[in-house]
This record gives structure tokens, sequence and C-alpha cells, in this order.
């Protein structure tokens, strides 16, 4: 059973630290959202605040049509995987698999029904009569999500659920969380700082920053059509660069000129204004210097661009420069 997850200005104070401010979102019953930012930003945060673990200092949390803020955890229907799996050591898989229907009272045969269903989704039948101590890594966070899946949740919560596995683990990982996602047909709220988990396996990804989302987008439109510089700098590695630029119309054309870069744009005559160029390292090529032109306008290729606002709350984005005088910024990226 699925459910529609809505966060109505959502916020978290801890004495005077904002952790979350004024979240709102929506997130569909079949999303895979990713909550994605740099460390601090509020992700766990966040996370708890839906799982019922904290009690919101502000704002709403509905599920479905039910306003669910004030409801303890065990009501919620939602299951929450953490970053430590948080398995019982001296129980077996299968236990431990098992162990939050038991608490539920959910009768024994039904329990058994639902383990044997999630050890064969995640390859775990060998491994049922082992301790966790006798699992790797891996194993350990198939245990942790089978736990979560046994109990037929109305949406998966994930706090970082792939950190403590290695590179190859990871990616084989994700691969099995979307197919899971796609055959439980239900919602993800997953949480990284990792933009790879987010561009491979989100259907939605959430950018946090400072306790506020930046923005809410697919992965391509979050790459291609970021809305802020904070965004525009977080994703992409490396990361865009960002030139402190100015936009005019020359003779009925628009271009962006920043020192020694001159990008022309398409026909208007839009007031000018100072502008953030913003380009992906992957889209410069090298050219010799005989036919080097500091003009773009010698590119074979067409520049697309945006406008977006500038991010009100990340003067970091900008690395470290003040970005007050800007009113917006440009997006441009080279498309073949
Ligand atoms: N119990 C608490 N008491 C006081 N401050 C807290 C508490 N929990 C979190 N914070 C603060 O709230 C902010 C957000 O923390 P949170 O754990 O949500 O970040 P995060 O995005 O999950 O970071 P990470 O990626 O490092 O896990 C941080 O500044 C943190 O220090
Ligand atoms: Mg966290």
């Amino acid at each position: 059973m699925k459910a529609a997850i809505r966060l109505e200005g959502l916020g978290m104070r801890f004495g005077t630290t904002a952790a979350v401010a004024g979240v709102d979102l929506d997130i569909a019953g079949d999303d895979f959202l990713v909550l994605l930012g740099p460390s601090g930003c509020g992700k766990t945060t966040l996370l708890r605040m839906i799982a019922g673990l904290l009690r919101p200092t502000e704002g709403r949390i509905l599920l479905g049509d039910r306003d669910i803020t004030h409801l303890p955890p065990r009501d919620r229907d939602l299951a929450m995987v953490f970053q430590s799996y948080a398995l019982y050591p001296h129980l077996t898989v299968e236990r431990n698999l098992g162990f939050g229907l038991g608490v539920r009272r959910t009768p024994k045969a039904e329990v058994r029904r639902r383990v044997r269903e999630a050890a064969a989704l995640l390859d775990l039948e060998p491994l049922l009569a082992r301790r966790p101590k006798e699992l790797s890594g891996g194993q350990r966070q198939r245990v942790a999500l089978g736990r979560a899946i046994v109990r037929e949740p109305r949406a998966f919560l994930m706090d970082e659920p792939l950190s403590n596995l290695d590179a190859k683990l990871r990616a084989s990982t994700r691969t099995e969380l979307i197919r899971l996602h796609r055959r439980l047909a239900t919602t993800f709220v997953y949480v990284t700082h990792d933009q790879i988990d987010a561009m491979t396996m989100a259907t939605r990804v959430a950018v946090m920053n400072g306790g506020r989302i930046e923005q809410v987008g697919t992965p391509v439109q979050i790459y291609d059509e970021p809305a802020t510089t904070f965004v525009a700098g977080f994703m992409g590695a490396p990361p865009m660069n960002l030139l402190d630029a100015h936009l005019r119309a020359d003779d009925g054309r628009l271009a962006v000129h920043a020192t020694d870069v001159h990008v022309p744009l398409w026909a208007g005559t839009d007031a000018a204004r100072d502008v953030v160029l913003g380009v992906r390292p992957e889209h410069l090529r090298v050219a010799r210097p005989a036919t080097a032109d500091r003009s773009c306008a010698a590119s074979s290729r067409s520049w697309r661009t945006s406008a977006a606002r500038r991010s009100p709350r990340s003067p970091s984005a900008t690395r470290g420069r003040p970005c007050a005088a800007r009113d917006r910024w440009a997006c441009a990226s080279a498309t073949p």
C-alpha cells in the first residue's frame, strides 16, 4: 500500500539552531525521492520528523489525507532503514527479519510467510540461520532492508543506507534498490550526500542547503537546469565553473560577457544586468592556439541557456564571493 507524503512549512529548531526551516514538499505515492545535500544541511532531521522520531517545532506532515504530525512512530506505518543497520546481534537473520512483526503480535504463520518472501526478494535465504557478525556489510545491509520490507509499510525512509559499503557493492546495491522500488511500487525517501546515489536512483531529487530545500526536480532537471548557484555548484564532479558575468543586448542579440569569455545567446533586448555564467567542465574542449577564439561563437555547438533565481541562502555557492549584486544568473551549457 503506497501513500503520498506532504510536508507543510516543516521546521525543527534545536535551541538557536534551525536544523530544518519552512520545508514544503510533496512526495508522490510512487516516488523514489532522494534528499540530497551537504553534511549538516538537515537531511536526517527531516527524515526523523517524517518517521516520528523527532517532533517538529513548526509545520505539518500528512500521509495521504491524514495529519500524522503528532502520531507516535509505531502508528505511522512507515519503515526506517538506518545507516548503522541496527540489527540485533544475538538473533539470527530470520529472527531479525521477523522481530518487528512479533512485537506487533502478528500471527506466527503470517510472520513466517513475510520473512520468507523478503528473504527470497533479497537473496537472503541461504543466510537465514546466521547471526549478524557472520555476515558481510552488504549482507547486513540487505537484512536491514528486509526488516523494513516485511512490515509492508506505506513508505520506506532510508538514511544513507549504503554508506558502509565499498564502491562495487554500493553500485550493485543501487541497482537492487531501483529494482526493489519498481517491484514494491511504493514511496521511497532516501537521504544521502552522494550525488551519484541521487542521479542513478531518484525519480525526483530535493536538494537541501542550510535546512531549506533549494530545488526539487528530476535528476536531469537538477543537473541541466539548476535553480540556484548552490545547486549548480553542488551537482557535478568536477563542479560547474561559476563566472561573474554581464548580460547585455548587442544589435538585438543577447550575449553574456565574462573575462575572456563571450557567449552569444538568442535574439532579444532583455535588460542588461550582472549574472553568473555556469559552464560544466565536460562542455569545454581544448582548442589549438592558432584556431582558438575567445568567443564561444566560434564553436559549432549551440549554447543552451537558462536564467534562474540567485540562491538567496548560499553565499558560499559562489565560492566565498558575495553575490548580493546579482539579481539573476545564466547557466550556459553546450549541447552537441
Ligand atoms: N539533537 C540535536 N541537538 C542539537 N543540534 C542538532 C541535533 N541534531 C542535529 N542537530 C544540528 O542540526 C543540523 C542538521 O543536522 P542533521 O543531522 O539533520 O544533518 P545531515 O544533513 O543529516 O548531516 P550528515 O550528512 O552529516 O548526516 C546540524 O547543524 C546539527 O548539528
Ligand atoms: Mg545525516
